[in-house]
């Protein structure tokens, strides 16, 4: 019998056998709840092959969290923080309509970017990763890095040779999110790296990026105005730029407490 002799596994009983199937298959929600679901059915009088679609139910519903969880993860963000968890009263001139709008991420398709401009504490972080979590949900490739992060990556793979293929796979993101520009002054060497990636990334993949700083300072950023404005031509082409001007946000917590 085919099924009595499998190459380097002995079985005690047919569940240890169903158990080492449902294992190499990676069926890992059939093996947890096949048991307990049969039961079920035979209570509900539940035909066989009802019994089985609720089982392969189940386990496309698990993978389907499972691939949104790894690409939660694999984006990198320092905190995990939701659009819903947003007071808009708090900022009352920031277009509350259009952020749930790019919350439907028809932005992503578009390949158009995303800016939060503002002072500390207005939620331009807090919004960037609300977006790009939504995105992970809807299982788009999605990368978050500050921008001292980014920038050391950019100089450490030009130093190995290996810039080009970086900046390959940060264009093949679907949402790439640099946050804190405009915190640290970037060499001119580092700002042209920069700008190679912006560059690569333009009408390719979607790029949000919250700065503290106005445009018309973005020079100081990069040491140079002609790369801040090579930067910022790519960037705003195809774009929603946000000037969040309220208060900030850890203020209205300390003034609380
Ligand atoms: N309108 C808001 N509703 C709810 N929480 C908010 C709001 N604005 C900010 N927060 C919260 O306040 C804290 C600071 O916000 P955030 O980090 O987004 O500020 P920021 O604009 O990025 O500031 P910085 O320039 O200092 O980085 C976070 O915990 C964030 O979740
Ligand atoms: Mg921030």
């Amino acid at each position: 019998m085919a099924f009595t002799k499998t190459k380097g596994a002995s079985f005690q009983k047919e569940t240890d056998k169903m158990d080492f199937y449902l294992r190499s298959l990676s069926l890992h929600t059939v093996r947890n709840n096949y048991r307990t679901e049969a039961d079920n059915a035979v209570k509900a009088n539940l035909a066989y092959p009802d019994y089985l679609l609720r089982l392969v139910e189940q386990e496309v519903l698990s993978k389907i969290d499972r691939s949104i969880n790894r690409k939660i993860q694999i984006a990198g963000f320092p905190q995990l923080k939701r659009i819903e968890e947003f007071d808009f009263s708090y900022q009352p001139q920031l277009d509350e309509k259009l952020i749930r709008e790019l919350a439907s991420l028809h932005f992503l398709n578009e390949k158009k970017n995303v800016i939060f401009l503002g002072p500390p504490g207005v939620g331009k972080t807090h919004l960037a990763i609300a977006l790009g979590v939504k995105a992970a949900q809807a299982r788009k490739r999605v990368a978050f890095y500050s921008a001292e992060q980014i920038t050391a990556l950019l100089a450490a793979n030009d130093l190995s040779g290996l810039l080009g293929k970086f900046i390959d796979t940060l264009s093949r993101l679907d949402l790439l999110i640099i946050d804190e520009l405009g915190y640290i002054e970037l060499s001119k060497k580092t700002a042209s790296l920069f700008f190679r990636l912006i560059a690569k990334c333009y009408e390719k993949s979607s790029v949000i990026i919250t700065s503290n700083k106005p445009f018309e300072e973005w020079g100081g950023i990069f040491q140079d105005d002609v790369v801040a404005a090579a930067i910022l031509d790519r960037l705003l082409h195809h774009s929603y730029p946000f000037f969040i001007q309220g208060k900030s946000f850890r203020m209205k917590n300390l003034m609380q407490n």
